[in-house]
């Protein structure tokens, strides 16, 4: 178990799936309290990153190595690497599936810029995993108390003007990757968004983790979901 901040461990687990990707989560359950769904930090072994903010993550921050938990997955579709000069961006537990992704980018050697956000120093999560990684990392804080002062699409927007074949991905709460759809949406780039939502089952059949108004199920369908914008293409002729 690791310390990453004041309220976020990281639990490595004696289990491996290497043929998970960037993205998928697994669902964990702790008997007679709950089932939630978690991102994968790593899949060889699999690790996962839990920040405690209510009664489950604060009982697994009570859990001691050698300790049992059970596991479901790997579950969902994640991340897809496209070629292009990949923007990671995230906020809160989405450093997790983030940090899997672009060390998944680094081992390909490509190029990556990482944008993380928080509202302050202390909500901070991975900089050193992430610097350790080689990847351009840009840091933004809500109050300015380390890097730059603002949000996270105040960091992402110059460079979608600025790389060549801009591609976005994104993990975080569910207003941070309204604003980066909106922003893409309106500059013409391609992004992968991996939602919140509350999950029961975790694979497609009780419902409770429906999106809008087409049923999209963020369990099966994603958590990540692409989106292609339209209306920027050139004429030919
Ligand atoms: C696909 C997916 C992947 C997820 N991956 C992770 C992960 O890797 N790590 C992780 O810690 N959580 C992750 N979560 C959230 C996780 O499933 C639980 O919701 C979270 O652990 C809180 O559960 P709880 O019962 O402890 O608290 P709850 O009783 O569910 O929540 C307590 C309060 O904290 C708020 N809250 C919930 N989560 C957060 C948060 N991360 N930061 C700040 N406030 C929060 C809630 O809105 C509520 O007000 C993921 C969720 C999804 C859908
Ligand atoms: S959690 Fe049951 S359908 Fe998604």
């Amino acid at each position: 178990m690791e310390e990453e901040n004041y309220r976020t461990k990281t639990f490595t687990l004696d289990i491996s799936w290497p043929e998970a990707y960037p993205g998928q989560f697994l669902m964990a359950w702790l008997p007679g309290l709950d089932e939630k769904p978690l991102s994968l930090l790593d899949s060889d072994p699999v690790r996962i990153t839990v920040a405690a903010v209510g009664r489950f993550s604060k009982a697994m921050h009570r859990l001691s190595p050698g300790d049992r938990i059970w596991v479901r997955g790997p579950l969902g579709h994640g991340f897809v690497l496209e070629p292009g000069s990949p923007i990671m961006a995230a906020g809160g537990y989405g450093v997790s599936p983030i940090a899997f992704l672009a060390r998944r980018a680094r081992e390909t050697g490509r190029k990556v810029w990482v944008v993380v956000g928080a509202r302050g120093r202390r909500e901070l999560l991975f900089l050193e995993r992430f610097a350790g990684l080689g990847v351009n990392l840009i840091v933004t804080t809500e109050d300015g108390s380390i890097g730059e002062k603002g949000l996270v699409t105040d960091a992402v927007s110059p460079l979608l003007a600025r790389l060549d074949v801009p591609r976005v991905y994104a993990c975080g709460p569910n207003g941070m990757l309204e604003a980066l759809r909106e922003l893409c949406v309106e500059s013409g780039v391609p992004c992968q968004l991996s939602w919140e939502a509350y999950m029961r089952c975790g694979f497609g059949v009780c419902g409770s983790c429906a999106r809008g108004e087409d049923g999209w199920l963020a369990c099966k369908d994603g958590p990540v979901e692409r989106i292609e914008p339209v209306g920027r293409n050139r004429l030919l002729r």
